[in-house]
């Protein structure tokens, strides 16, 4: 994983910093006393350092928030970031310090002072959130070398501890990395591929080909493929870490690697965008990579339903009804509303093969979505008030914004068909509402259930917290909250 920074850590060595040729951040709390090693710099640099603290723009200022000294008189250092936090600082506060180095950080090495810090493992998590970049079609960008040296006051103990965050980073990064790519890279198959390549941490995945599909009865799944050269696929990655033969957490992705919108295509402007309607599937697969990373103790399947939405003469049809795997026949009125048939089967054989004690699924499902919550929110639907709230909980405490929407009877009665079970679009009114109601026709009344719009927040056009433009891996980071508070805790 080149995005991974290589990471060591040290004892605060002063005599090191004057000679030290890369960038140096140094952690420093509002009230800007300084530790020993930030003593020095501002020695070594006749009191540049207090000189910024004493502009009083470091006082009040959110986390986050760095003063950058560049090739400072009296050290080698290329520059001195200065980052502004509590001595102990809330975990979110932390990650966004930390983030303000990642951002800082370019080519070559860094070292991180952070000495009397209480949340320094968690700084370091930041800054490699924020560090990511996506650079393997860049010509001349793609071979960076990165380092990262933090100096703490324990640094046998920070160790290990940011050895357990990174596996987070490196979960949200496989995210980012697969919906960042373009739709002529990952096609179905070489993201089928990349995900059996999760054998080697300790997953058990198989491929689902058409023809097992087919045997499967998942009709409204293949019915989106149909159209594109490219084989459906779905993929199923199982991780056993906890007690044999309890239930598993069932987590759904879509992953339309291509979205045109078939026969019912897209206006051309922005369509490049829709090589992000994979984002749930990518989520699905980030987690799988982190839990098994940290080898949690819990029982987690994943399901994602792999398919390219093309026009073509073999495509589907408006108008055509669809036997979908449970049984119920759908009349595709659009074939753009194509996420809800792709989920609705793999949600079912979800259900059927594994019986979990809970299911989420996680989609770019609705351009509605992002009319109701822009790009803050992801929207979150749900049967069952007790999964819900440990969600919502989970997401509000990883900083990762989640706003839940209705569900009722009035919303899936505009999914009536005249001549089949029902169409798979409402209309314009609550289109994301509708969507998830299309969607809870295929979970059992004794499924608790989480549906996860997140076409507003998977892939964004300016930088968020922890992520750079593009790709942001919403989601991984609750979700893996929510495994452990689940069953770990
Ligand atoms: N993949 C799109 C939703 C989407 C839109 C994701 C914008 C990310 C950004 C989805 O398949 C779709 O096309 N939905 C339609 C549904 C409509 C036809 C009922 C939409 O939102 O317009
Ligand atoms: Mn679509
Ligand atoms: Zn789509």
């Amino acid at each position: 994983m080149p995005n991974l920074i290589a990471t060591t850590f040290a004892a605060v060595d002063l005599d090191a910093l004057a000679g030290f040729e890369g960038r140096i951040a140094l952690v420093i709390a509002q009230d800007g006393k300084l530790d020993s090693g930030a003593r020095r710099v501002n020695r070594l640099t006749k009191g540049a350092v207090a000189r910024v603290i004493e502009t009083g723009e470091l006082e009040g200022a959110s986390a986050g928030k760095v003063m950058t000294l560049t090739y400072p008189t009296g050290m080698a250092a290329q520059a001195i970031d200065i980052l502004c936090l509590d001595r102990r600082p809330s975990v979110l506060d932390a990650r966004a310090a930390g983030a303000g180095l990642g951002k800082a950080m370019g080519e070559g090495a860094a070292l991180l002072i952070a000495e009397s810090n209480t949340k320094i493992a968690q700084i370091v998590l930041g800054a490699a959130m924020r560090a990511y970049e996506f650079t393997p079609h860049k010509t001349k960008e793609n071979d960076k070398s990165r380092s990262l040296t933090v100096m703490c006051a324990k640094p046998e103990e920070v160790a290990p501890e940011v050895a357990t965050l990174m596996t987070i980073a490196e979960g949200s990064h496989m995210t980012r990395d697969l919906v960042n790519e373009p739709a002529n890279v990952l096609t179905t198959t070489e993201f089928a591929d990349r995900l059996k390549e999760m054998e080697s941490l300790g997953l058990d995945v198989e491929i689902l080909e058409e023809a097992d599909l087919e045997k499967l009865g998942m009709r409204t799944l293949l019915c989106v493929g149909q159209g594109s050269d490219s084989p459906s696929k779905v993929v199923v990655m199982r991780w056993n870490g906890g007690e044999k033969d309890t239930a598993p957490l069932a987590l759904v992705g879509k992953g339309v690697v291509f979205d045109t919108g078939g026969i019912s295509l897209k206006p051309g402007a922005g369509m490049e965008d829709m090589t992000m309607d994979m984002g749930g599937a990518g989520v699905v697969s980030g987690v799988m990579r982190t839990l098994a990373l940290r080898k949690a103790k819990a029982n987690v399947v994943g399901l994602v339903g792999i398919v390219e939405n093309m026009p073509s003469s073999n495509a589907v049809r408006p108008g055509d009804v669809i036997r979908s795997m449970k049984g119920d026949t759908v009349e595709v009125i659009n074939t753009d509303a194509e996420g809800r048939l792709v989920l609705c089967d793999v949600m079912w054989y979800a259900q059927e093969r594994f019986k979990p004690l809970g299911m989420i699924d996680l989609a770019t499902l609705t351009g509605a979505i992002i009319v109701g919550l822009g790009h803050e929110n992801a929207g979150v639907f749900s049967n069952n008030d007790a999964l819900c709230d440990a969600f919502l909980k989970a997401a509000e405490a990883e900083g990762e914004g989640a706003w839940r929407m209705p569900l009722g009877k009035a919303y899936d009665d505009l999914l009536k068909s005249r001549i089949a079970d029902m169409k798979n679009i409402g209309g314009r009114a609550a289109g994301s509402v509708t969507a998830a109601q299309f969607l809870q026709r295929f979970v059992k009344d004794e499924t608790p259930w989480i549906h996860l719009d997140i076409a507003g927040v998977a892939s964004v056009k300016s930088e968020t917290r922890l992520a750079p433009v593009g790709a942001t891996g919403w989601g991984v980071m609750a979700l893996n909250r929510l495994v452990h508070d689940m069953f770990e805790s």
